[in-house]
């Protein structure tokens, strides 16, 4: 089969969890793992890999039949009502079903509740890529680490020597707002992608792509469940594909800015922001405050769209390495400090952003009170 286009899909739901929204259950994953079984001896998928991130169920599969295929999205939204039925349900898991927004699946999971990060490729003669997934955050919570992977060259090296990404890296924003996208060439329109993707809770960088082919680099999940619902329902946690080595930044490269926890929108009830702590998956649950938002990130390559991890489907789990620890230390500092502001902003997202808010109820009942001020 090799030579033949192959298409990653890494689609992901809350549909329940365990004391709150902590964490996956473990026969959540049997089931899951039971569904795209089937559908490999089916020969619908090569391969996949089922884990989590805190209370997101990630399904990871590769398969011939390119993105936005109505029966991988199919089997995905199966898989997430299964898991609900069998298991959220039957154990009393907490928001069981959460994210699956529509009774009936009508060809694509896209704005019905899951999120999707998909990339159909022509594998390279050795393919190795990175599947991420966070929990407690949104899609714009990679903006700045994909900026600092893909344009920065006091992160990544290669930006500077090494021939084939000297001539840089073109991105793919998206206007979530007015569902429109744009495409910046860097290095040349760096100073107007900075410009945009700094609002990160509008807009969101969505596909990279390489100069000098076009050849596609990464691939974001970028759907908004509470614009999608009209109001917010859900978290929007995001998971993103990135390939990495010859030609593109390496493996370290790509994992390096992750060692700053930056503050990302999301957490607890989606209205704070925090820092987004790298964690391995062992350490994938949210605790304090519901967080601090955590990211996993799961290396591969893929062989005849065959997963190759660190034997069996036992993925390489990057972020559990102690070169990570500082970083988490750093989080947990910056939790600390963050909190002690309350419920005051900047801690607490501004009100249009809010997942959940009493202002209006609030002003309401205080507008009989308020009185004219002095003028200015
Ligand atoms: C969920 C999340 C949590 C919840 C919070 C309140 O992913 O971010 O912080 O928003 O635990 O949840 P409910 O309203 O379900 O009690
Ligand atoms: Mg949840
Ligand atoms: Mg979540």
């Amino acid at each position: 089969m090799g030579g033949k286009k192959v298409t990653i899909s890494l689609i992901k739901a809350d549909v329940g969890s365990v004391a709150g929204h902590y964490s996956v259950h473990p026969e959540q994953i049997e089931v899951a793992k039971a569904c795209l079984e089937r559908a490999r001896n089916e020969g619908l998928i090569e391969d996949f890999c089922v884990f989590n991130c805190g209370d997101d169920l990630e399904l990871l599969m590769t398969h011939r039949r390119g993105e936005n295929d109505p029966k991988i999205h199919g089997l995905a939204w199966d898989t997430f009502k299964e898991v609900t039925e069998k298991v959220s349900k039957k154990l009393k898991l907490y928001a069981a079903g959460q994210d699956l927004l529509s009774d009936t699946f009508s060809g694509n999971v896209k704005g019905m509740g899951p999120g999707v990060a998909e990339m159909e490729i022509e594998e390279r003669p050795s393919e190795p890529f990175i599947a991420f997934a966070a929990d407690k955050t949104e899609p714009g919570a990679f903006n700045l680490p994909l900026f600092r992977i893909f344009a920065d060259p006091s992160y990544t090296a290669g930006l500077v020597i090494e021939e084939v990404m000297h001539s840089g890296f073109t991105f793919r924003v998206l206007d979530i707002l007015e569902n429109k996208y744009v495409d910046l060439v860097c290095p040349a329109e760096i100073y107007d992608l900075v410009a945009l993707i700094g609002t990160t809770g509008r807009y969101v960088i969505e596909r990279i792509f390489r100069n000098s082919d076009g050849l596609l680099a990464a691939s974001v999940s970028t759907s908004r469940l509470s614009l999608i619902a009209g109001k917010y329902v859900g978290k929007d946690d995001p998971c993103m594909l990135v390939r990495c080595q010859r030609g593109l930044p390496a493996l370290g490269e790509v994992l390096l800015p992750f060692s700053f926890p930056h503050l990302v929108a999301g957490w607890m009830r989606g209205s704070h922001y925090g820092p987004l702590m790298p964690v391995g998956l062992e350490d994938a649950r949210c605790t304090a405050f519901d967080g601090p938002p955590r990211i996993v990130a799961l290396g591969f390559n893929l062989s005849d769209g065959r997963l190759v991890g660190l034997g069996g489907s036992k993925p390489a789990d990057l972020f559990a390495d102690v070169a990570f620890d500082r970083a988490r230390w750093i989080a947990n500092e910056i939790t600390e400090y963050i909190r002690r502001h309350g419920e005051f902003m900047p801690a607490r997202l501004g009100p249009e952003e809010m997942e959940y808010t009493t202002l209006p109820q609030v002003l309401r009942k205080l507008a009989p009170r308020f009185k004219e001020a002095h003028k200015p």
